[in-house]
C-alpha cells in the first residue's frame, strides 16, 4: 500500500463527538488535540511525509468568545509542547494562515516553533490557523498588484507557478488525499486552489476517535484512485 506524500485534513465533528457523549463542546476540542497527537506518530509510521490540518479557520472568530477563547487556548499549550515533541521527533512546524489576526503571543510562538523546528528532516506538519483560502488567496493578489504597481513585476508573470510559490503553502508540495471527518462533505475554504488536483475522502466518524484503522482505510480507498492528474503516481 503506498502512502500518499500529502495529507491534508479537515478535522470536524468534536462538538458532536462532545454532545454524543454529554461533554461540553471544549472537553471535545480537547480530545480532539489529543487525537491529533496521536494522528502525528500514526501518519509518520504509515510513510506520510506531509501532514496539513484545519485547526481554526478565518470564520471560525464567529463562534462564541467562550469557545474561541478555550481554541486559542488549545493552541498556545499545543504549540509550546510542540518544542519539545518536534525536537524528540525530528517533526518541522509550520503554520499557515493569516498571522497579524492571532493572538500576539500565539504569533510569536507560531514564529519560534518555526524557526525551532526548520531543520528537521522527518514528519513535515502544517497548522492552519486562522486560515482561508479567499483570504489567503486576496492576501497574495494585492501583493502582487503591488509589486506590479511598482514596476517590479509584470502581468504576465503571474502564472501558476507565481500563484504556487506565493500562497502561504509555498514550501508544500499540493495534498494528494484530503479528509474530511463527521459526514460533511464541503470544502469549507480550506486550500481551495492546493486541492485542484486532490482526491476527497469523507468519513462519518467524528476527529476525537479517527484513529490509526480509520486513516489505514482511507489511504486504501486512496490506492483504488486512479491518479491520472496532479501529482500522478
Ligand atoms: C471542528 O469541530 C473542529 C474545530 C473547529 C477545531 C479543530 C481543533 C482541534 C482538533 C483542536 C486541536 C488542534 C490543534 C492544532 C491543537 P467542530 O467544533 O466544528 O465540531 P462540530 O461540527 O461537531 O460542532
Amino acid at each position: 500500500m503506498q502512502a500518499p506524500n500529502h495529507v491534508a485534513i479537515i478535522m470536524d465533528g468534536n462538538g458532536r463527538w462532545a454532545k454524543s457523549k454529554g461533554f461540553p463542546r471544549t472537553v471535545g476540542h480537547a480530545k480532539g488535540a489529543q487525537n491529533l497527537e496521536d494522528m502525528l506518530y500514526i501518519a509518520d509510521e504509515l510513510g506520510i511525509k506531509y501532514l496539513t490540518v484545519y485547526a481554526f479557520s478565518t470564520e471560525n472568530w464567529k463562534r462564541s468568545e467562550d469557545e474561541v477563547m478555550a481554541l486559542m487556548n488549545l493552541f498556545r499549550q499545543y504549540l509550546r509542547n510542540g518544542f519539545k515533541k518536534a525536537a524528540r521527533n525530528n517533526v518541522r512546524i509550520r503554520v499557515i494562515g493569516y498571522r497579524p489576526g492571532l493572538p500576539q503571543d500565539l504569533q510569536e510562538l507560531a514564529d519560534e516553533i518555526e524557526e525551532f523546528s526548520k531543520d528537521n528532516t522527518g514528519l513535515q506538519f502544517t497548522i492552519a490557523l486562522n486560515y482561508g483560502s479567499r483570504d489567503e488567496l486576496i492576501r497574495m493578489m494585492q501583493s502582487a498588484a503591488r509589486e506590479v504597481a511598482a514596476g517590479n513585476l509584470k502581468p504576465e508573470e503571474i502564472d501558476e507557478e507565481y500563484v504556487s510559490s506565493h500562497l502561504d503553502t509555498k514550501d508544500l508540495p499540493d495534498p494528494d488525499l484530503l479528509i474530511r471527518t463527521s459526514g460533511e462533505q464541503r470544502v469549507s475554504n480550506y486550500l481551495l486552489w492546493q486541492l485542484a488536483y486532490t482526491e476527497f475522502y469523507y468519513t462519518d466518524v467524528h476527529w476525537p476517535v479517527f484513529g490509526k484503522a480509520e486513516l489505514q482505510k482511507a489511504i486504501e480507498w486512496y490506492n483504488t484512485r486512479d491518479r491520472r492528474y496532479g501529482n500522478a503516481k
